[in-house]
């Protein structure tokens, strides 16, 4: 599988709550098309998972089972990436612990996820040391696998540019051990959620990979559109519609400018566009789900798949931290 003259792809998720339309298309059917031409690595990142959910970690365990089995339903390969557990990796925590002795705490400090999470997060404390250094976290998660490219959206643009900044730090220090992670840049389509807001687990605005058919109606029907379309005689801006950010992720091209001009022209109502919409997701869904209960009737398989995943892993992880150690000479 290793083919070396590949070049390595590594990305994570953070096991906090159920798998959305988000991450299907902000980050998964673009990990989907980099199975082929990267090695990929695949990581449930539990430890950043638990970083702000120490006070509550049973629900990583169970996201972890989650993952895997949602990942494998849309269509990640294990048998063309390797799909793992960071905390099956012990690895990742000694690399994040060498390179938090290296790293100016300023660099930390002025990270502006972590700011915006100590304003923002009201219901936990997150003013923590983990916290802060959930950047290094990721950082060695990247380097531990020598990755040369991070599918990540732009929400993470500025860890991975922390990240190529350690990465540096480092090499110059104890030598050129690591690449530098290129940021590939997915464009991550702005999904609004049921109530119009960003669609996250945590606003509960979420459409899930596992909802029903009827709970998908029940979610999109009565979402607000475009506020000029009070009637259907209103012409409205499907740009300023945030149903239709949906359509740009789910629906096809032509099918989706038609509903648009329909939109701009009052040529076609709302609700027959938000049943496009509707329809497209159920025929999306729906082969997902049918395997994802195939897997849920033998989770064995499942987890048997992430120790597999978890077994390339180490052995990777550990190749890189023998020549760590023999570098920094510890
Ligand atoms: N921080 C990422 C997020 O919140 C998750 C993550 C952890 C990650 N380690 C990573 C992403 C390494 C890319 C590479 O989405
Ligand atoms: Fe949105 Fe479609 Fe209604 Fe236009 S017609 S406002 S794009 S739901």
């Amino acid at each position: 599988m290793s083919d070396k003259k590949k070049k390595v792809v590594f990305s994570g998720m953070r096991p906090t709550g159920p798998l959305h339309l988000g991450h299907m298309a902000g980050a998964l059917q673009n990990w989907i098309r980099l199975q082929d031409e990267y090695d990929c690595y695949y990581s449930i990142v539990t430890w950043h998972g638990f970083s702000s959910e120490y006070q509550n970690p049973q629900v990583i365990r169970n996201f972890a089972y989650e993952y895997a089995a949602g990942w494998l339903s849309v269509g990640l390969d294990p048998n063309k990436s390797v799909i793992f557990v960071q905390s099956e990796v012990k690895e990742h925590a000694e690399l994040h612990l060498l390179l938090s002795m290296i790293i100016p705490l300023p660099w930390l400090q002025r990270v502006p996820t972590f700011k915006e999470m100590q304003r923002e997060v009201t219901d936990k404390d997150l003013n923590t040391y983990g916290f802060l250094g959930y950047p290094v976290l990721q950082t060695a998660d990247i380097i531990l696998y020598k990755g040369n490219a991070v599918p990540v959206g732009e929400d993470q643009a500025y860890h991975l540019e922390l990240a190529r900044e350690i990465t540096r730090r480092f090499n110059r220090l104890y030598g050129e051990i690591f690449p530098e992670p290129q940021i590939l840049l997915t464009e991550v389509p702005k999904l609004a959620g049921t109530d119009g807001r960003k669609m996250s687990n945590s606003l509960h605005n979420a459409i899930y990979l596992t909802d029903p058919p009827d709970e998908i109606r029940k979610k999109i029907s009565p979402m607000v559109t475009d506020t000029r379309r009070k009637r259907k005689t209103d012409p409205g801006v499907p740009e300023d519609c945030p149903v239709f950010t949906l359509h740009k992720a789910f629906v096809e091209k032509e099918k989706r400018e038609e509903l648009a001009k329909g939109c701009r022209t009052a040529g076609i109502g709302c609700l027959e566009c938000k049943n496009v919409l509707i329809e497209k997701l159920i025929e999306t869904l729906t082969p997902l789900q049918e395997k994802r209960r195939e897997f849920d009737k033998k989770p064995q398989k499942v987890w048997d798949t992430i120790e597999e995943g978890n077994r390339k892993a180490r052995e990777t992880a550990q190749k890189t931290m023998e020549e760590v150690r023999e570098a920094i000479g510890l």
